[in-house]
């Protein structure tokens, strides 16, 4: 029997998925991606797995322990034709869903693709349940469904509240994403995983997703903070993520039915974040002025109906969509996914310089490999 993963060739997919090859040698994944062919298909895995696993490892956990769905989350049943859905039924014993649009500013992307997609991928789910009984079902969320907070420290039982109101379609689908599957899937044991900002890694100084890090570079490169010295951003590392995801997903009984996959109390204040920037040599000297944080916005929507090629207005959008994350000085009690891992996240200051000159130097792009010209890519899926 297979996990069916979703969201494999994006940026936690693509830890959660290497991660589970490479610990679990007897699990099997059924990995939905967006392709017109198997080949095209196994190169974008090789695209989104290689900061992760050479070439050789990934070839040979790829072919052996991967079923691959040409598919998309906002086709009907995925797209995938009569055959390969009943494959997948028959063949899956797990449903670990990552994928989803993270584009704030979109509510048709995010009602497509949040929603309608998870709509798709839970009828599925009912499908192989109701077939052969599934053994779990993973909802990974984002702590943004706690919607509009100031200045709190947010469990994971008082995280949904359907009074407030959120911050964008992104977390308000999101939100209902999690009620859906609870509601359709009311005999399924259910594991909801909820990462805070993520953030790099802590153990080296590449990643491949950069409009997080991009906003943090601009931050650092501005001498006046719209912010307050003691306030705090939940920021934790993918790695910790993952390992979250992977062991609410794959152990047999974790202790709890959500996690928040965060720095909680730990996470850092604006002035330790500065303070050790300044000590690594990045960044400026900082003077905190929260009362600009009104002109500041007002500043961010100006700069993005600039001309693209000022190069101002996407770092403005990402501001834009980010801000109010970064002044609502609210992080989310880590305490039970310390419980489940038994350590703590690394805080942002003991990695987050290397991940800022490794994105800063390259121009916010990774250095991708490309797919080996002498080996030919999978004609099956
Ligand atoms: N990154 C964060 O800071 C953060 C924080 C909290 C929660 N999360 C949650 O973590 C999960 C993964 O986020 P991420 O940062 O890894 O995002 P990401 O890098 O943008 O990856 C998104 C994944 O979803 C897939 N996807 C998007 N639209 C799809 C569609 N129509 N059909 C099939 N697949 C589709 C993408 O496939 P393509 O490669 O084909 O586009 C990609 O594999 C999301 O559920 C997000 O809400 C992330």
């Amino acid at each position: 029997m297979a996990i069916f993963l979703t969201g494999a060739t994006g940026y936690i997919g693509s830890y959660v998925a290497s991660g589970i090859l490479e610990e679990y040698p007897k699990a099997r994944l059924g990995l939905l991606v967006r392709a017109s062919s198997p080949a095209e298909a196994e190169k974008r895995l090789w695209k989104s797995m290689q900061m992760h696993l050479d070439f050789e490892r990934f070839i040979d956990l790829v072919r052996s322990r991967c079923d691959i769905y040409l598919g998309d989350l906002t086709s009907p049943s995925l797209g995938l034709d009569d055959e390969a859905q009943k494959r997948l039924i028959k063949s899956t014993d797990s449903f670990l869903h990552i994928a989803a649009s993270l584009n704030r500013k979109s509510s048709k992307a995010c009602f497509n693709v949040n929603l309608r997609g998870t709509l798709s991928l839970v009828k599925l789910a009912q499908a192989a349940h109701a077939d052969h009984g599934l053994r779990r079902f993973t909802d990974i969320s984002t702590v943004a469904v706690a919607g509009h907070r100031k200045d709190e420290i947010v469990t994971e039982e008082g995280t949904i509240d359907w009074d407030r109101s959120d911050y964008d379609p992104y977390a308000r689908t999101k939100k209902f994403c999690e009620h859906m599957v609870h509601e359709l899937l009311p005999d399924v044991d259910i594991r909801v995983c909820r990462p805070s900002t993520v953030l790099g890694d802590s153990r080296f100084p590449e990643t491949t997703q950069f409009d997080m890090v991009r906003a943090f570079v601009m931050l650092a490169r501005m001498p006046v903070l719209p912010l307050r010295p003691e306030w705090r951003m939940d920021i934790v590392p993918a790695n910790y993520v993952s390992r979250g995801i992977i062991a609410a997903h794959m152990r047999d009984k974790p202790k709890y039915s959500a996690y928040n996959l965060s720095s909680g109390a730990g996470s850092l204040t604006y002035r330790e974040i500065v303070d050790g920037m300044e000590a690594a040599g990045i960044g400026m000297r900082h003077i905190f002025a929260p009362r600009l944080e009104g002109p500041f916005a007002r500043t961010v929507d100006a700069l993005m109906g600039t001309p693209r090629k000022w190069g101002a207005s996407l770092p403005a959008s990402l501001m834009k969509v980010f801000l109010p994350y970064l002044t609502n000085n609210t992080v989310f009690d880590n305490s039970r996914i310390v419980e489940e891992l038994g350590d703590t996240p690394r805080p942002f200051t003991d990695y987050g310089f290397p991940l800022f000159r490794f994105a800063s130097e390259g121009n916010f792009t990774y250095p991708y490999k490309p797919w080996p010209g002498a080996v030919s890519p999978r004609q099956v899926a």
